[in-house]
């Protein structure tokens, strides 16, 4: 399941991690980084290629949001709707997302291009609304900011 070049960097990380358990994350990382997300048959390889029961491995994939189960799209935008972020307005971003992108929160764009979450706090209430696409944040959002994030991905 793993490529060749990822297949190399699990056996230099089993030098330096105490027990096999303790790859379960850089694994995961792996895998989804290589095939976009990790489905059942993939946390089955992990959890063998681990020594470490399935039930683990499913439990580690659904309990951190950033570990995606099912496909998701080119772009992930996952807007923050907590305290700071709702009281700066993200309901409207939120909004905004949905008729520009023609989805709701928890869907994926029939083109594959966009994904749309709603995200727990993010750490950056100061420049509340926010929302993350990747690894980019994206802070002070108005509708007009979104409307140029989203033409610059296009
Ligand atoms: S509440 Fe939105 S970043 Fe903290």
């Amino acid at each position: 399941m793993l490529n060749d070049t990822n297949k190399q960097k699990l056996e230099e990380l089993r030098k330096r991690y105490p027990t096999s358990q303790a790859l379960v994350l850089p694994v995961l990382w792996m895998v989804q980084e290589q095939e976009g997300y990790i489905s059942e048959d993939a946390m089955k390889s992990v959890a063998a290629m681990l020594n470490v029961p399935f039930g683990h491995i499913i439990g580690v994939v659904t309990f951190y949001t950033m570990f995606h189960s099912k496909p998701i799209g080119k772009h992930h935008i996952e807007v923050c709707t907590n305290v700071s972020c709702m009281l700066r307005g993200c309901e409207k971003i939120v909004g905004h997302l949905e008729h520009k992108l023609g989805i709701t929160l928890g869907q994926t764009s029939k083109d594959g291009n966009w994904t749309l979450s709603e995200a727990e706090c993010l750490g950056s209430c100061g420049t509340a609304p926010m929302f993350t696409i990747g690894d980019q944040y994206h802070e002070n959002l108005t509708t007009q900011k979104v409307d140029e994030i989203l033409e610059r991905l296009k």
